[in-house]
């Protein structure tokens, strides 16, 4: 399988490109900052050419389409739309709209410019679905928001949760299934010293998911544990 995997120099998306390595998967692995991604670049030096690293920022129409030009001719098997933003933690109050807007771009416009930029190489693949991974959030869940807050967050993950949707609407007759994933309360610097799942047990339960995915399951949103998550 090839994957494009995004935000792959720290947390979940490192150890998504790690396990997937270890496995002999293909992966073209984003990074905003090739110099400084040494643990991406490690991998892909250890991988015998599987694991390529490529710039990209996914708020940039450039880097995303470079992305598209690095991945070329080849069929890609399953995106994983993984780089995101926490943005500002403020009240309603206190609410700072430019973050919001940055965060949203990241967040849920990002999600739309890769898959755009890569539909030709996903309509490539031969695998028995061509599978689109939105990793969203319980944070993004409309029914389970029952503690306020978290604005730009909450509301650039539900955005992308109705992304998603369409997508999975729009692409199910060219045998695309598109998914939403909550990785869990995870171990990285975004979850923070609380998050109560280990980052690999995140990662190798989300991939169990995915390999799993069939036509039934477009348009789901699942938790990490391979229940479904309401939205
Ligand atoms: N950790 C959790 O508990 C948790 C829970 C629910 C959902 N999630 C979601 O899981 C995904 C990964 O989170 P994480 O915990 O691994 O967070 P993380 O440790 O903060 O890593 C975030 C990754 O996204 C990249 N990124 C941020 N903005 C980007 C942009 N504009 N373009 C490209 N890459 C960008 C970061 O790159 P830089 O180093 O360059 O910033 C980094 O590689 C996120 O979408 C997050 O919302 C996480």
């Amino acid at each position: 399988m090839r994957w494009v995997v995004t935000g792959t120099n720290r947390g979940i998306g490192l150890e998504m490109v790690r396990q997937l390595a270890a496995r002999g998967d293909e992966v073209v692995a984003t990074v905003r900052d090739v110099a400084a991604a040494h643990l991406t670049r490690a991998l892909a030096d250890a991988s015998g050419g599987k694991v390529r690293v490529v710039a990209c920022d996914v708020r940039s129409d450039a880097d995303v389409g470079n992305l598209a030009r690095e991945v070329g001719e080849l069929p890609v098997d399953v995106v994983v739309n993984n780089a995101g933003v926490m943005g500002k933690m403020l009240s309603l109050e206190g609410l700072d709209l430019a973050d919001a807007v940055s965060t949203f771009d990241a967040n849920a416009l990002g999600p739309i410019r890769v898959v755009r930029a890569l539909l030709p190489a996903l309509s490539r693949s031969r695998a028995s679905v061509k599978r689109v991974v939105q990793v969203s959030s319980g944070m993004g869940s409309i029914t389970d928001n029952t503690s306020g807050g978290a604005y730009a967050y909450r509301m650039s993950k539900a955005a992308l949760n109705m992304a998603n949707k369409s997508m999975s609407v729009d692409l199910a007759a060219r045998g695309f299934v598109c998914i939403v994933m909550n990785p869990g309360w995870v171990q990285t610097d975004m979850g923070g010293s609380g998050a109560n799942t280990p980052v690999d047990v995140s990662v190798r339960n989300m991939l169990g998911r995915i390999d799993a995915l069939g036509p039934d399951d477009n348009g789901a949103f699942f938790d990490h544990k391979g229940g479904t998550f309401p939205y």
